[in-house]
């Protein structure tokens, strides 16, 4: 399929970017099909418009490079402007509700990208406010990474139904909504985690019944060379999320062995490619010589988080043009 060509079946009609589940395989197409016309119009210097005179709130209770920047330049790219608002510096982070503050920037700007802890936070806003709400990262999920992660695939790789991705590591945001994306798509997907830090059933429930209308499979492993085994694709993140701090002396005893490396790589296919959302510790998840060797496409994969992102907000926020 040639994704730049893309025919959408239907309209595209969803108002957020809560998680992934959400969207169908139809809508996550017409999203990365608009990534790949975004990316070609700002490489030739293309104007684009469609956020003009429109603003973009971005809170974040949670620290960002990737997400604040690839929003930030984005809906300048897009011709409008973007609202930097720290958790510590608002009301919101001194008790003020959910449903205040989303009934307050509905007021004022034209839509919500939101980095914080509980997904419950983010459908709060989205049942007060009247404006598009984006996830930027919960304990739960990470959509947007995820849309930037399939991009790069579909760039690297010309296809992705029928290919395999094996995530080595914690069963968390990333894991979820890895297992959530690639299983709308066709894309098998292998998880090899620690017991204790499995991803959660219920994801792990949805995204089986994805994979099985798509015609792929989901497999929970704890043997990262099982999970590894001819895959296209091979991902990892932190052992220690944002928030988890705490947990990282525990954690590190937990995931040793959980790390891509040149074992791992050994059983992947020849020509597969290594993923990271970023930040990275080398060492820990991945062994420095993957994650500066020739199959790692990370920083590929970091500049697409612009792409993805500009795409999802053309959509949500700007009628769906460029
Ligand atoms: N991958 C990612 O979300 O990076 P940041 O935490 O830097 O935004
Ligand atoms: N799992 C990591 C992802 C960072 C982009 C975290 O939540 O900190």
């Amino acid at each position: 399929m040639d994704l730049m060509q893309y025919q959408a079946k239907e309209p595209f009609t969803q108002k957020h970017l809560l998680t992934l589940q959400d969207w169908s395989e139809d809508e996550i197409y017409q999203c990365l099909s608009l990534a790949l016309k975004l990316k070609s119009m700002q490489k030739s210097g293309e104007k684009q418009t469609c956020l003009s005179g429109k603003t973009l709130a971005m809170i974040f209770a949670k620290s960002s490079t990737r997400t604040r920047v690839s929003f930030e330049v984005g809906t300048y790219q897009l011709g409008g402007s973007a609202l930097f608002l720290s958790t510590s510096d608002i009301q919101l982070g001194r008790g003020e509700p959910i449903s205040d503050t989303a009934q307050v920037l509905s007021r004022m700007v034209d839509g919500i990208m939101i980095r914080t802890f509980k997904q419950s936070d983010l459908e709060a806003l989205a049942k007060h406010g009247s404006i598009p709400i984006i996830n930027g990262l919960t304990d739960e999920f990470h959509p947007c990474q995820v849309l930037a992660d399939l991009l790069t695939i579909y760039e690297k790789k010309g296809t992705l139904k029928g290919l395999k991705l094996a995530f080595v590591g914690d069963g968390n945001n990333m894991a979820n909504s890895l297992m959530i994306g690639c299983s709308k798509l066709g894309i098998d997907v292998s998880i090899a985690s620690p017991d204790g830090y499995k991803p959660s059933p219920i994801y792990t429930a949805w995204s089986v019944a994805n994979a099985e209308a798509h015609g792929s499979k989901v497999t929970i492993c704890s043997d990262p060379l099982e999970a590894c085994k001819d895959a296209d694709v091979l991902y990892t993140d932190v052992w220690a999320s944002m928030g988890q701090e705490s947990e990282a002396a525990e954690r590190k005893k937990a995931f040793e062995g959980y790390q891509i490396n040149a074992q791992t790589l050994a059983v992947a296919k020849k020509d597969c490619i290594f993923l990271h959302c970023l930040p990275a510790h080398r060492g820990e998840e991945v062994s420095a010589d993957v994650i500066d060797g020739k199959h790692s496409v990370v920083f590929d994969e970091a500049e697409n988080r612009l792409h993805a992102q500009k795409a999802v907000m053309a959509l949500l926020m700007g009628g769906g043009n460029a």
